[in-house]
């Protein structure tokens, strides 16, 4: 993973503790952990929110959000809304996602502010900047980083910002397979063959469920909402063990049966991965294909090898 792994007190400097004013005279004591995904940005204020703006397309975020910040509730939004979270469509030369986030746990709060710790991802856009900083990077299956926002008082985040590229005239194959279910089998391979694509580009999206993956009008298949997500692929057999199981239980068991899953998968395999370790692939897939396991295990597990060493122990022995 590409965290600061310091204690955090060494990460700032004297001058970076004092009043967040300092931020105005270009000394930002702010989010000093994303320093490093931050640099190339375009630093701006806007209505009292830090944007960091890729600068090829600031001249055009400005206004937009701008806008936005002004009346929020005339967007139009991509997800249902919940108090503290919100999704919306901006349209400006071209269409952007932005997602904003309020933090209301002071926990959260201090632990996004300052990088305290590897975090699970949960609702969490500090989280996703990152991810999509390091992956949009040696991957054309995410989407790209336009900008990331932030408000809050030194040391507690209140308001996260994440704003993307839109992908028109795409649909999520949830909604793909509710419309379509004749679909299930054609379209599950192309999922298998995605999944494989991102091993290779070597990172692995921990919600991979079928509202996060959406389908181009040509069938290209693209992965979004990166809360959670590994940097880099530990062990391949045992990722595929964990992408495949967990696709089949979140939630495409609603659309096929196990036992035609499971005949689909085994085509795959066999085609695309006739190497494959069965002793890692298969206790792990039988794992998260019949098991909820937590999100807090999934991060673990898949970014820390002692972690997934102990965790392969564990369900090995289980399975007899
Ligand atoms: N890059 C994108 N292109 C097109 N639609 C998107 C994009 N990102 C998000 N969406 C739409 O917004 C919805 C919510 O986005 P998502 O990142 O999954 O947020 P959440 O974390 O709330 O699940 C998605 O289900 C999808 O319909
Ligand atoms: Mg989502």
């Amino acid at each position: 993973m590409n965290y600061d792994a310091r204690p955090f007190s060494s990460r700032f400097s004297a001058g970076s503790q004092r009043h967040p004013s300092f931020a105005i005279q270009g000394q930002d004591p702010c989010m000093l952990h994303l320093r490093s995904f931050t640099r190339t940005l375009h630093r701006q204020q806007i209505d009292g929110v830090t944007f960091h703006f890729d600068p090829s397309h600031r001249h055009e975020l400005d206004p937009l959000l701008r806008r936005f910040l002004a009346k929020p509730e005339q967007y139009p939004t991509l997800d249902i809304p919940e108090d503290t979270r919100g999704v919306f469509l901006l349209e400006g030369e071209r269409q952007w996602v932005l997602k904003r986030n309020r933090l209301t746990h002071w926990k959260k709060q201090l632990q996004n502010f300052l990088g305290l710790k590897r975090s699970f991802g949960l609702h969490d856009l500090t989280n996703e900047f990152i991810n999509l900083s390091v992956v949009s990077g040696k991957s054309a299956l995410s989407p790209q980083v336009s900008a990331f926002g932030y408000k809050g008082r030194f040391p507690f985040l209140r308001e996260e910002y994440l704003l993307v590229g839109f992908w028109a005239d795409h649909c999520s194959v949830d909604e793909r397979l509710l419309a379509h279910p004749e679909q299930a089998e054609t379209l599950l391979s192309a999922i298998f063959r995605l999944f494989g694509q991102m091993l290779d580009d070597d990172f692995v999206h921990m919600d991979p469920h079928p509202k996060n993956i959406l389908v181009a009008a040509d069938g290209r298949l693209r992965l979004i909402d990166f809360e959670c997500c590994a940097h880099s692929v530990l062990d391949r057999d045992f990722s595929l063990g964990f992408l495949l199981g967990y696709f089949y239980r979140f939630w495409f068991r609603r659309f096929i049966s196990q036992q035609d899953y499971d005949r689909l998968c085994e085509a795959y395999l066999n085609a695309e991965h006739p190497n494959l370790d069965r002793t890692v692939f298969q206790p792990v897939y039988q794992r998260f294909r019949d098991q909820n396991v937590s999100r807090s295990t999934r991060y673990r597990i898949l970014t820390c090898a002692r972690a997934q060493a102990a965790f392969q122990r564990e369900i090995s022995g289980s399975q007899g």
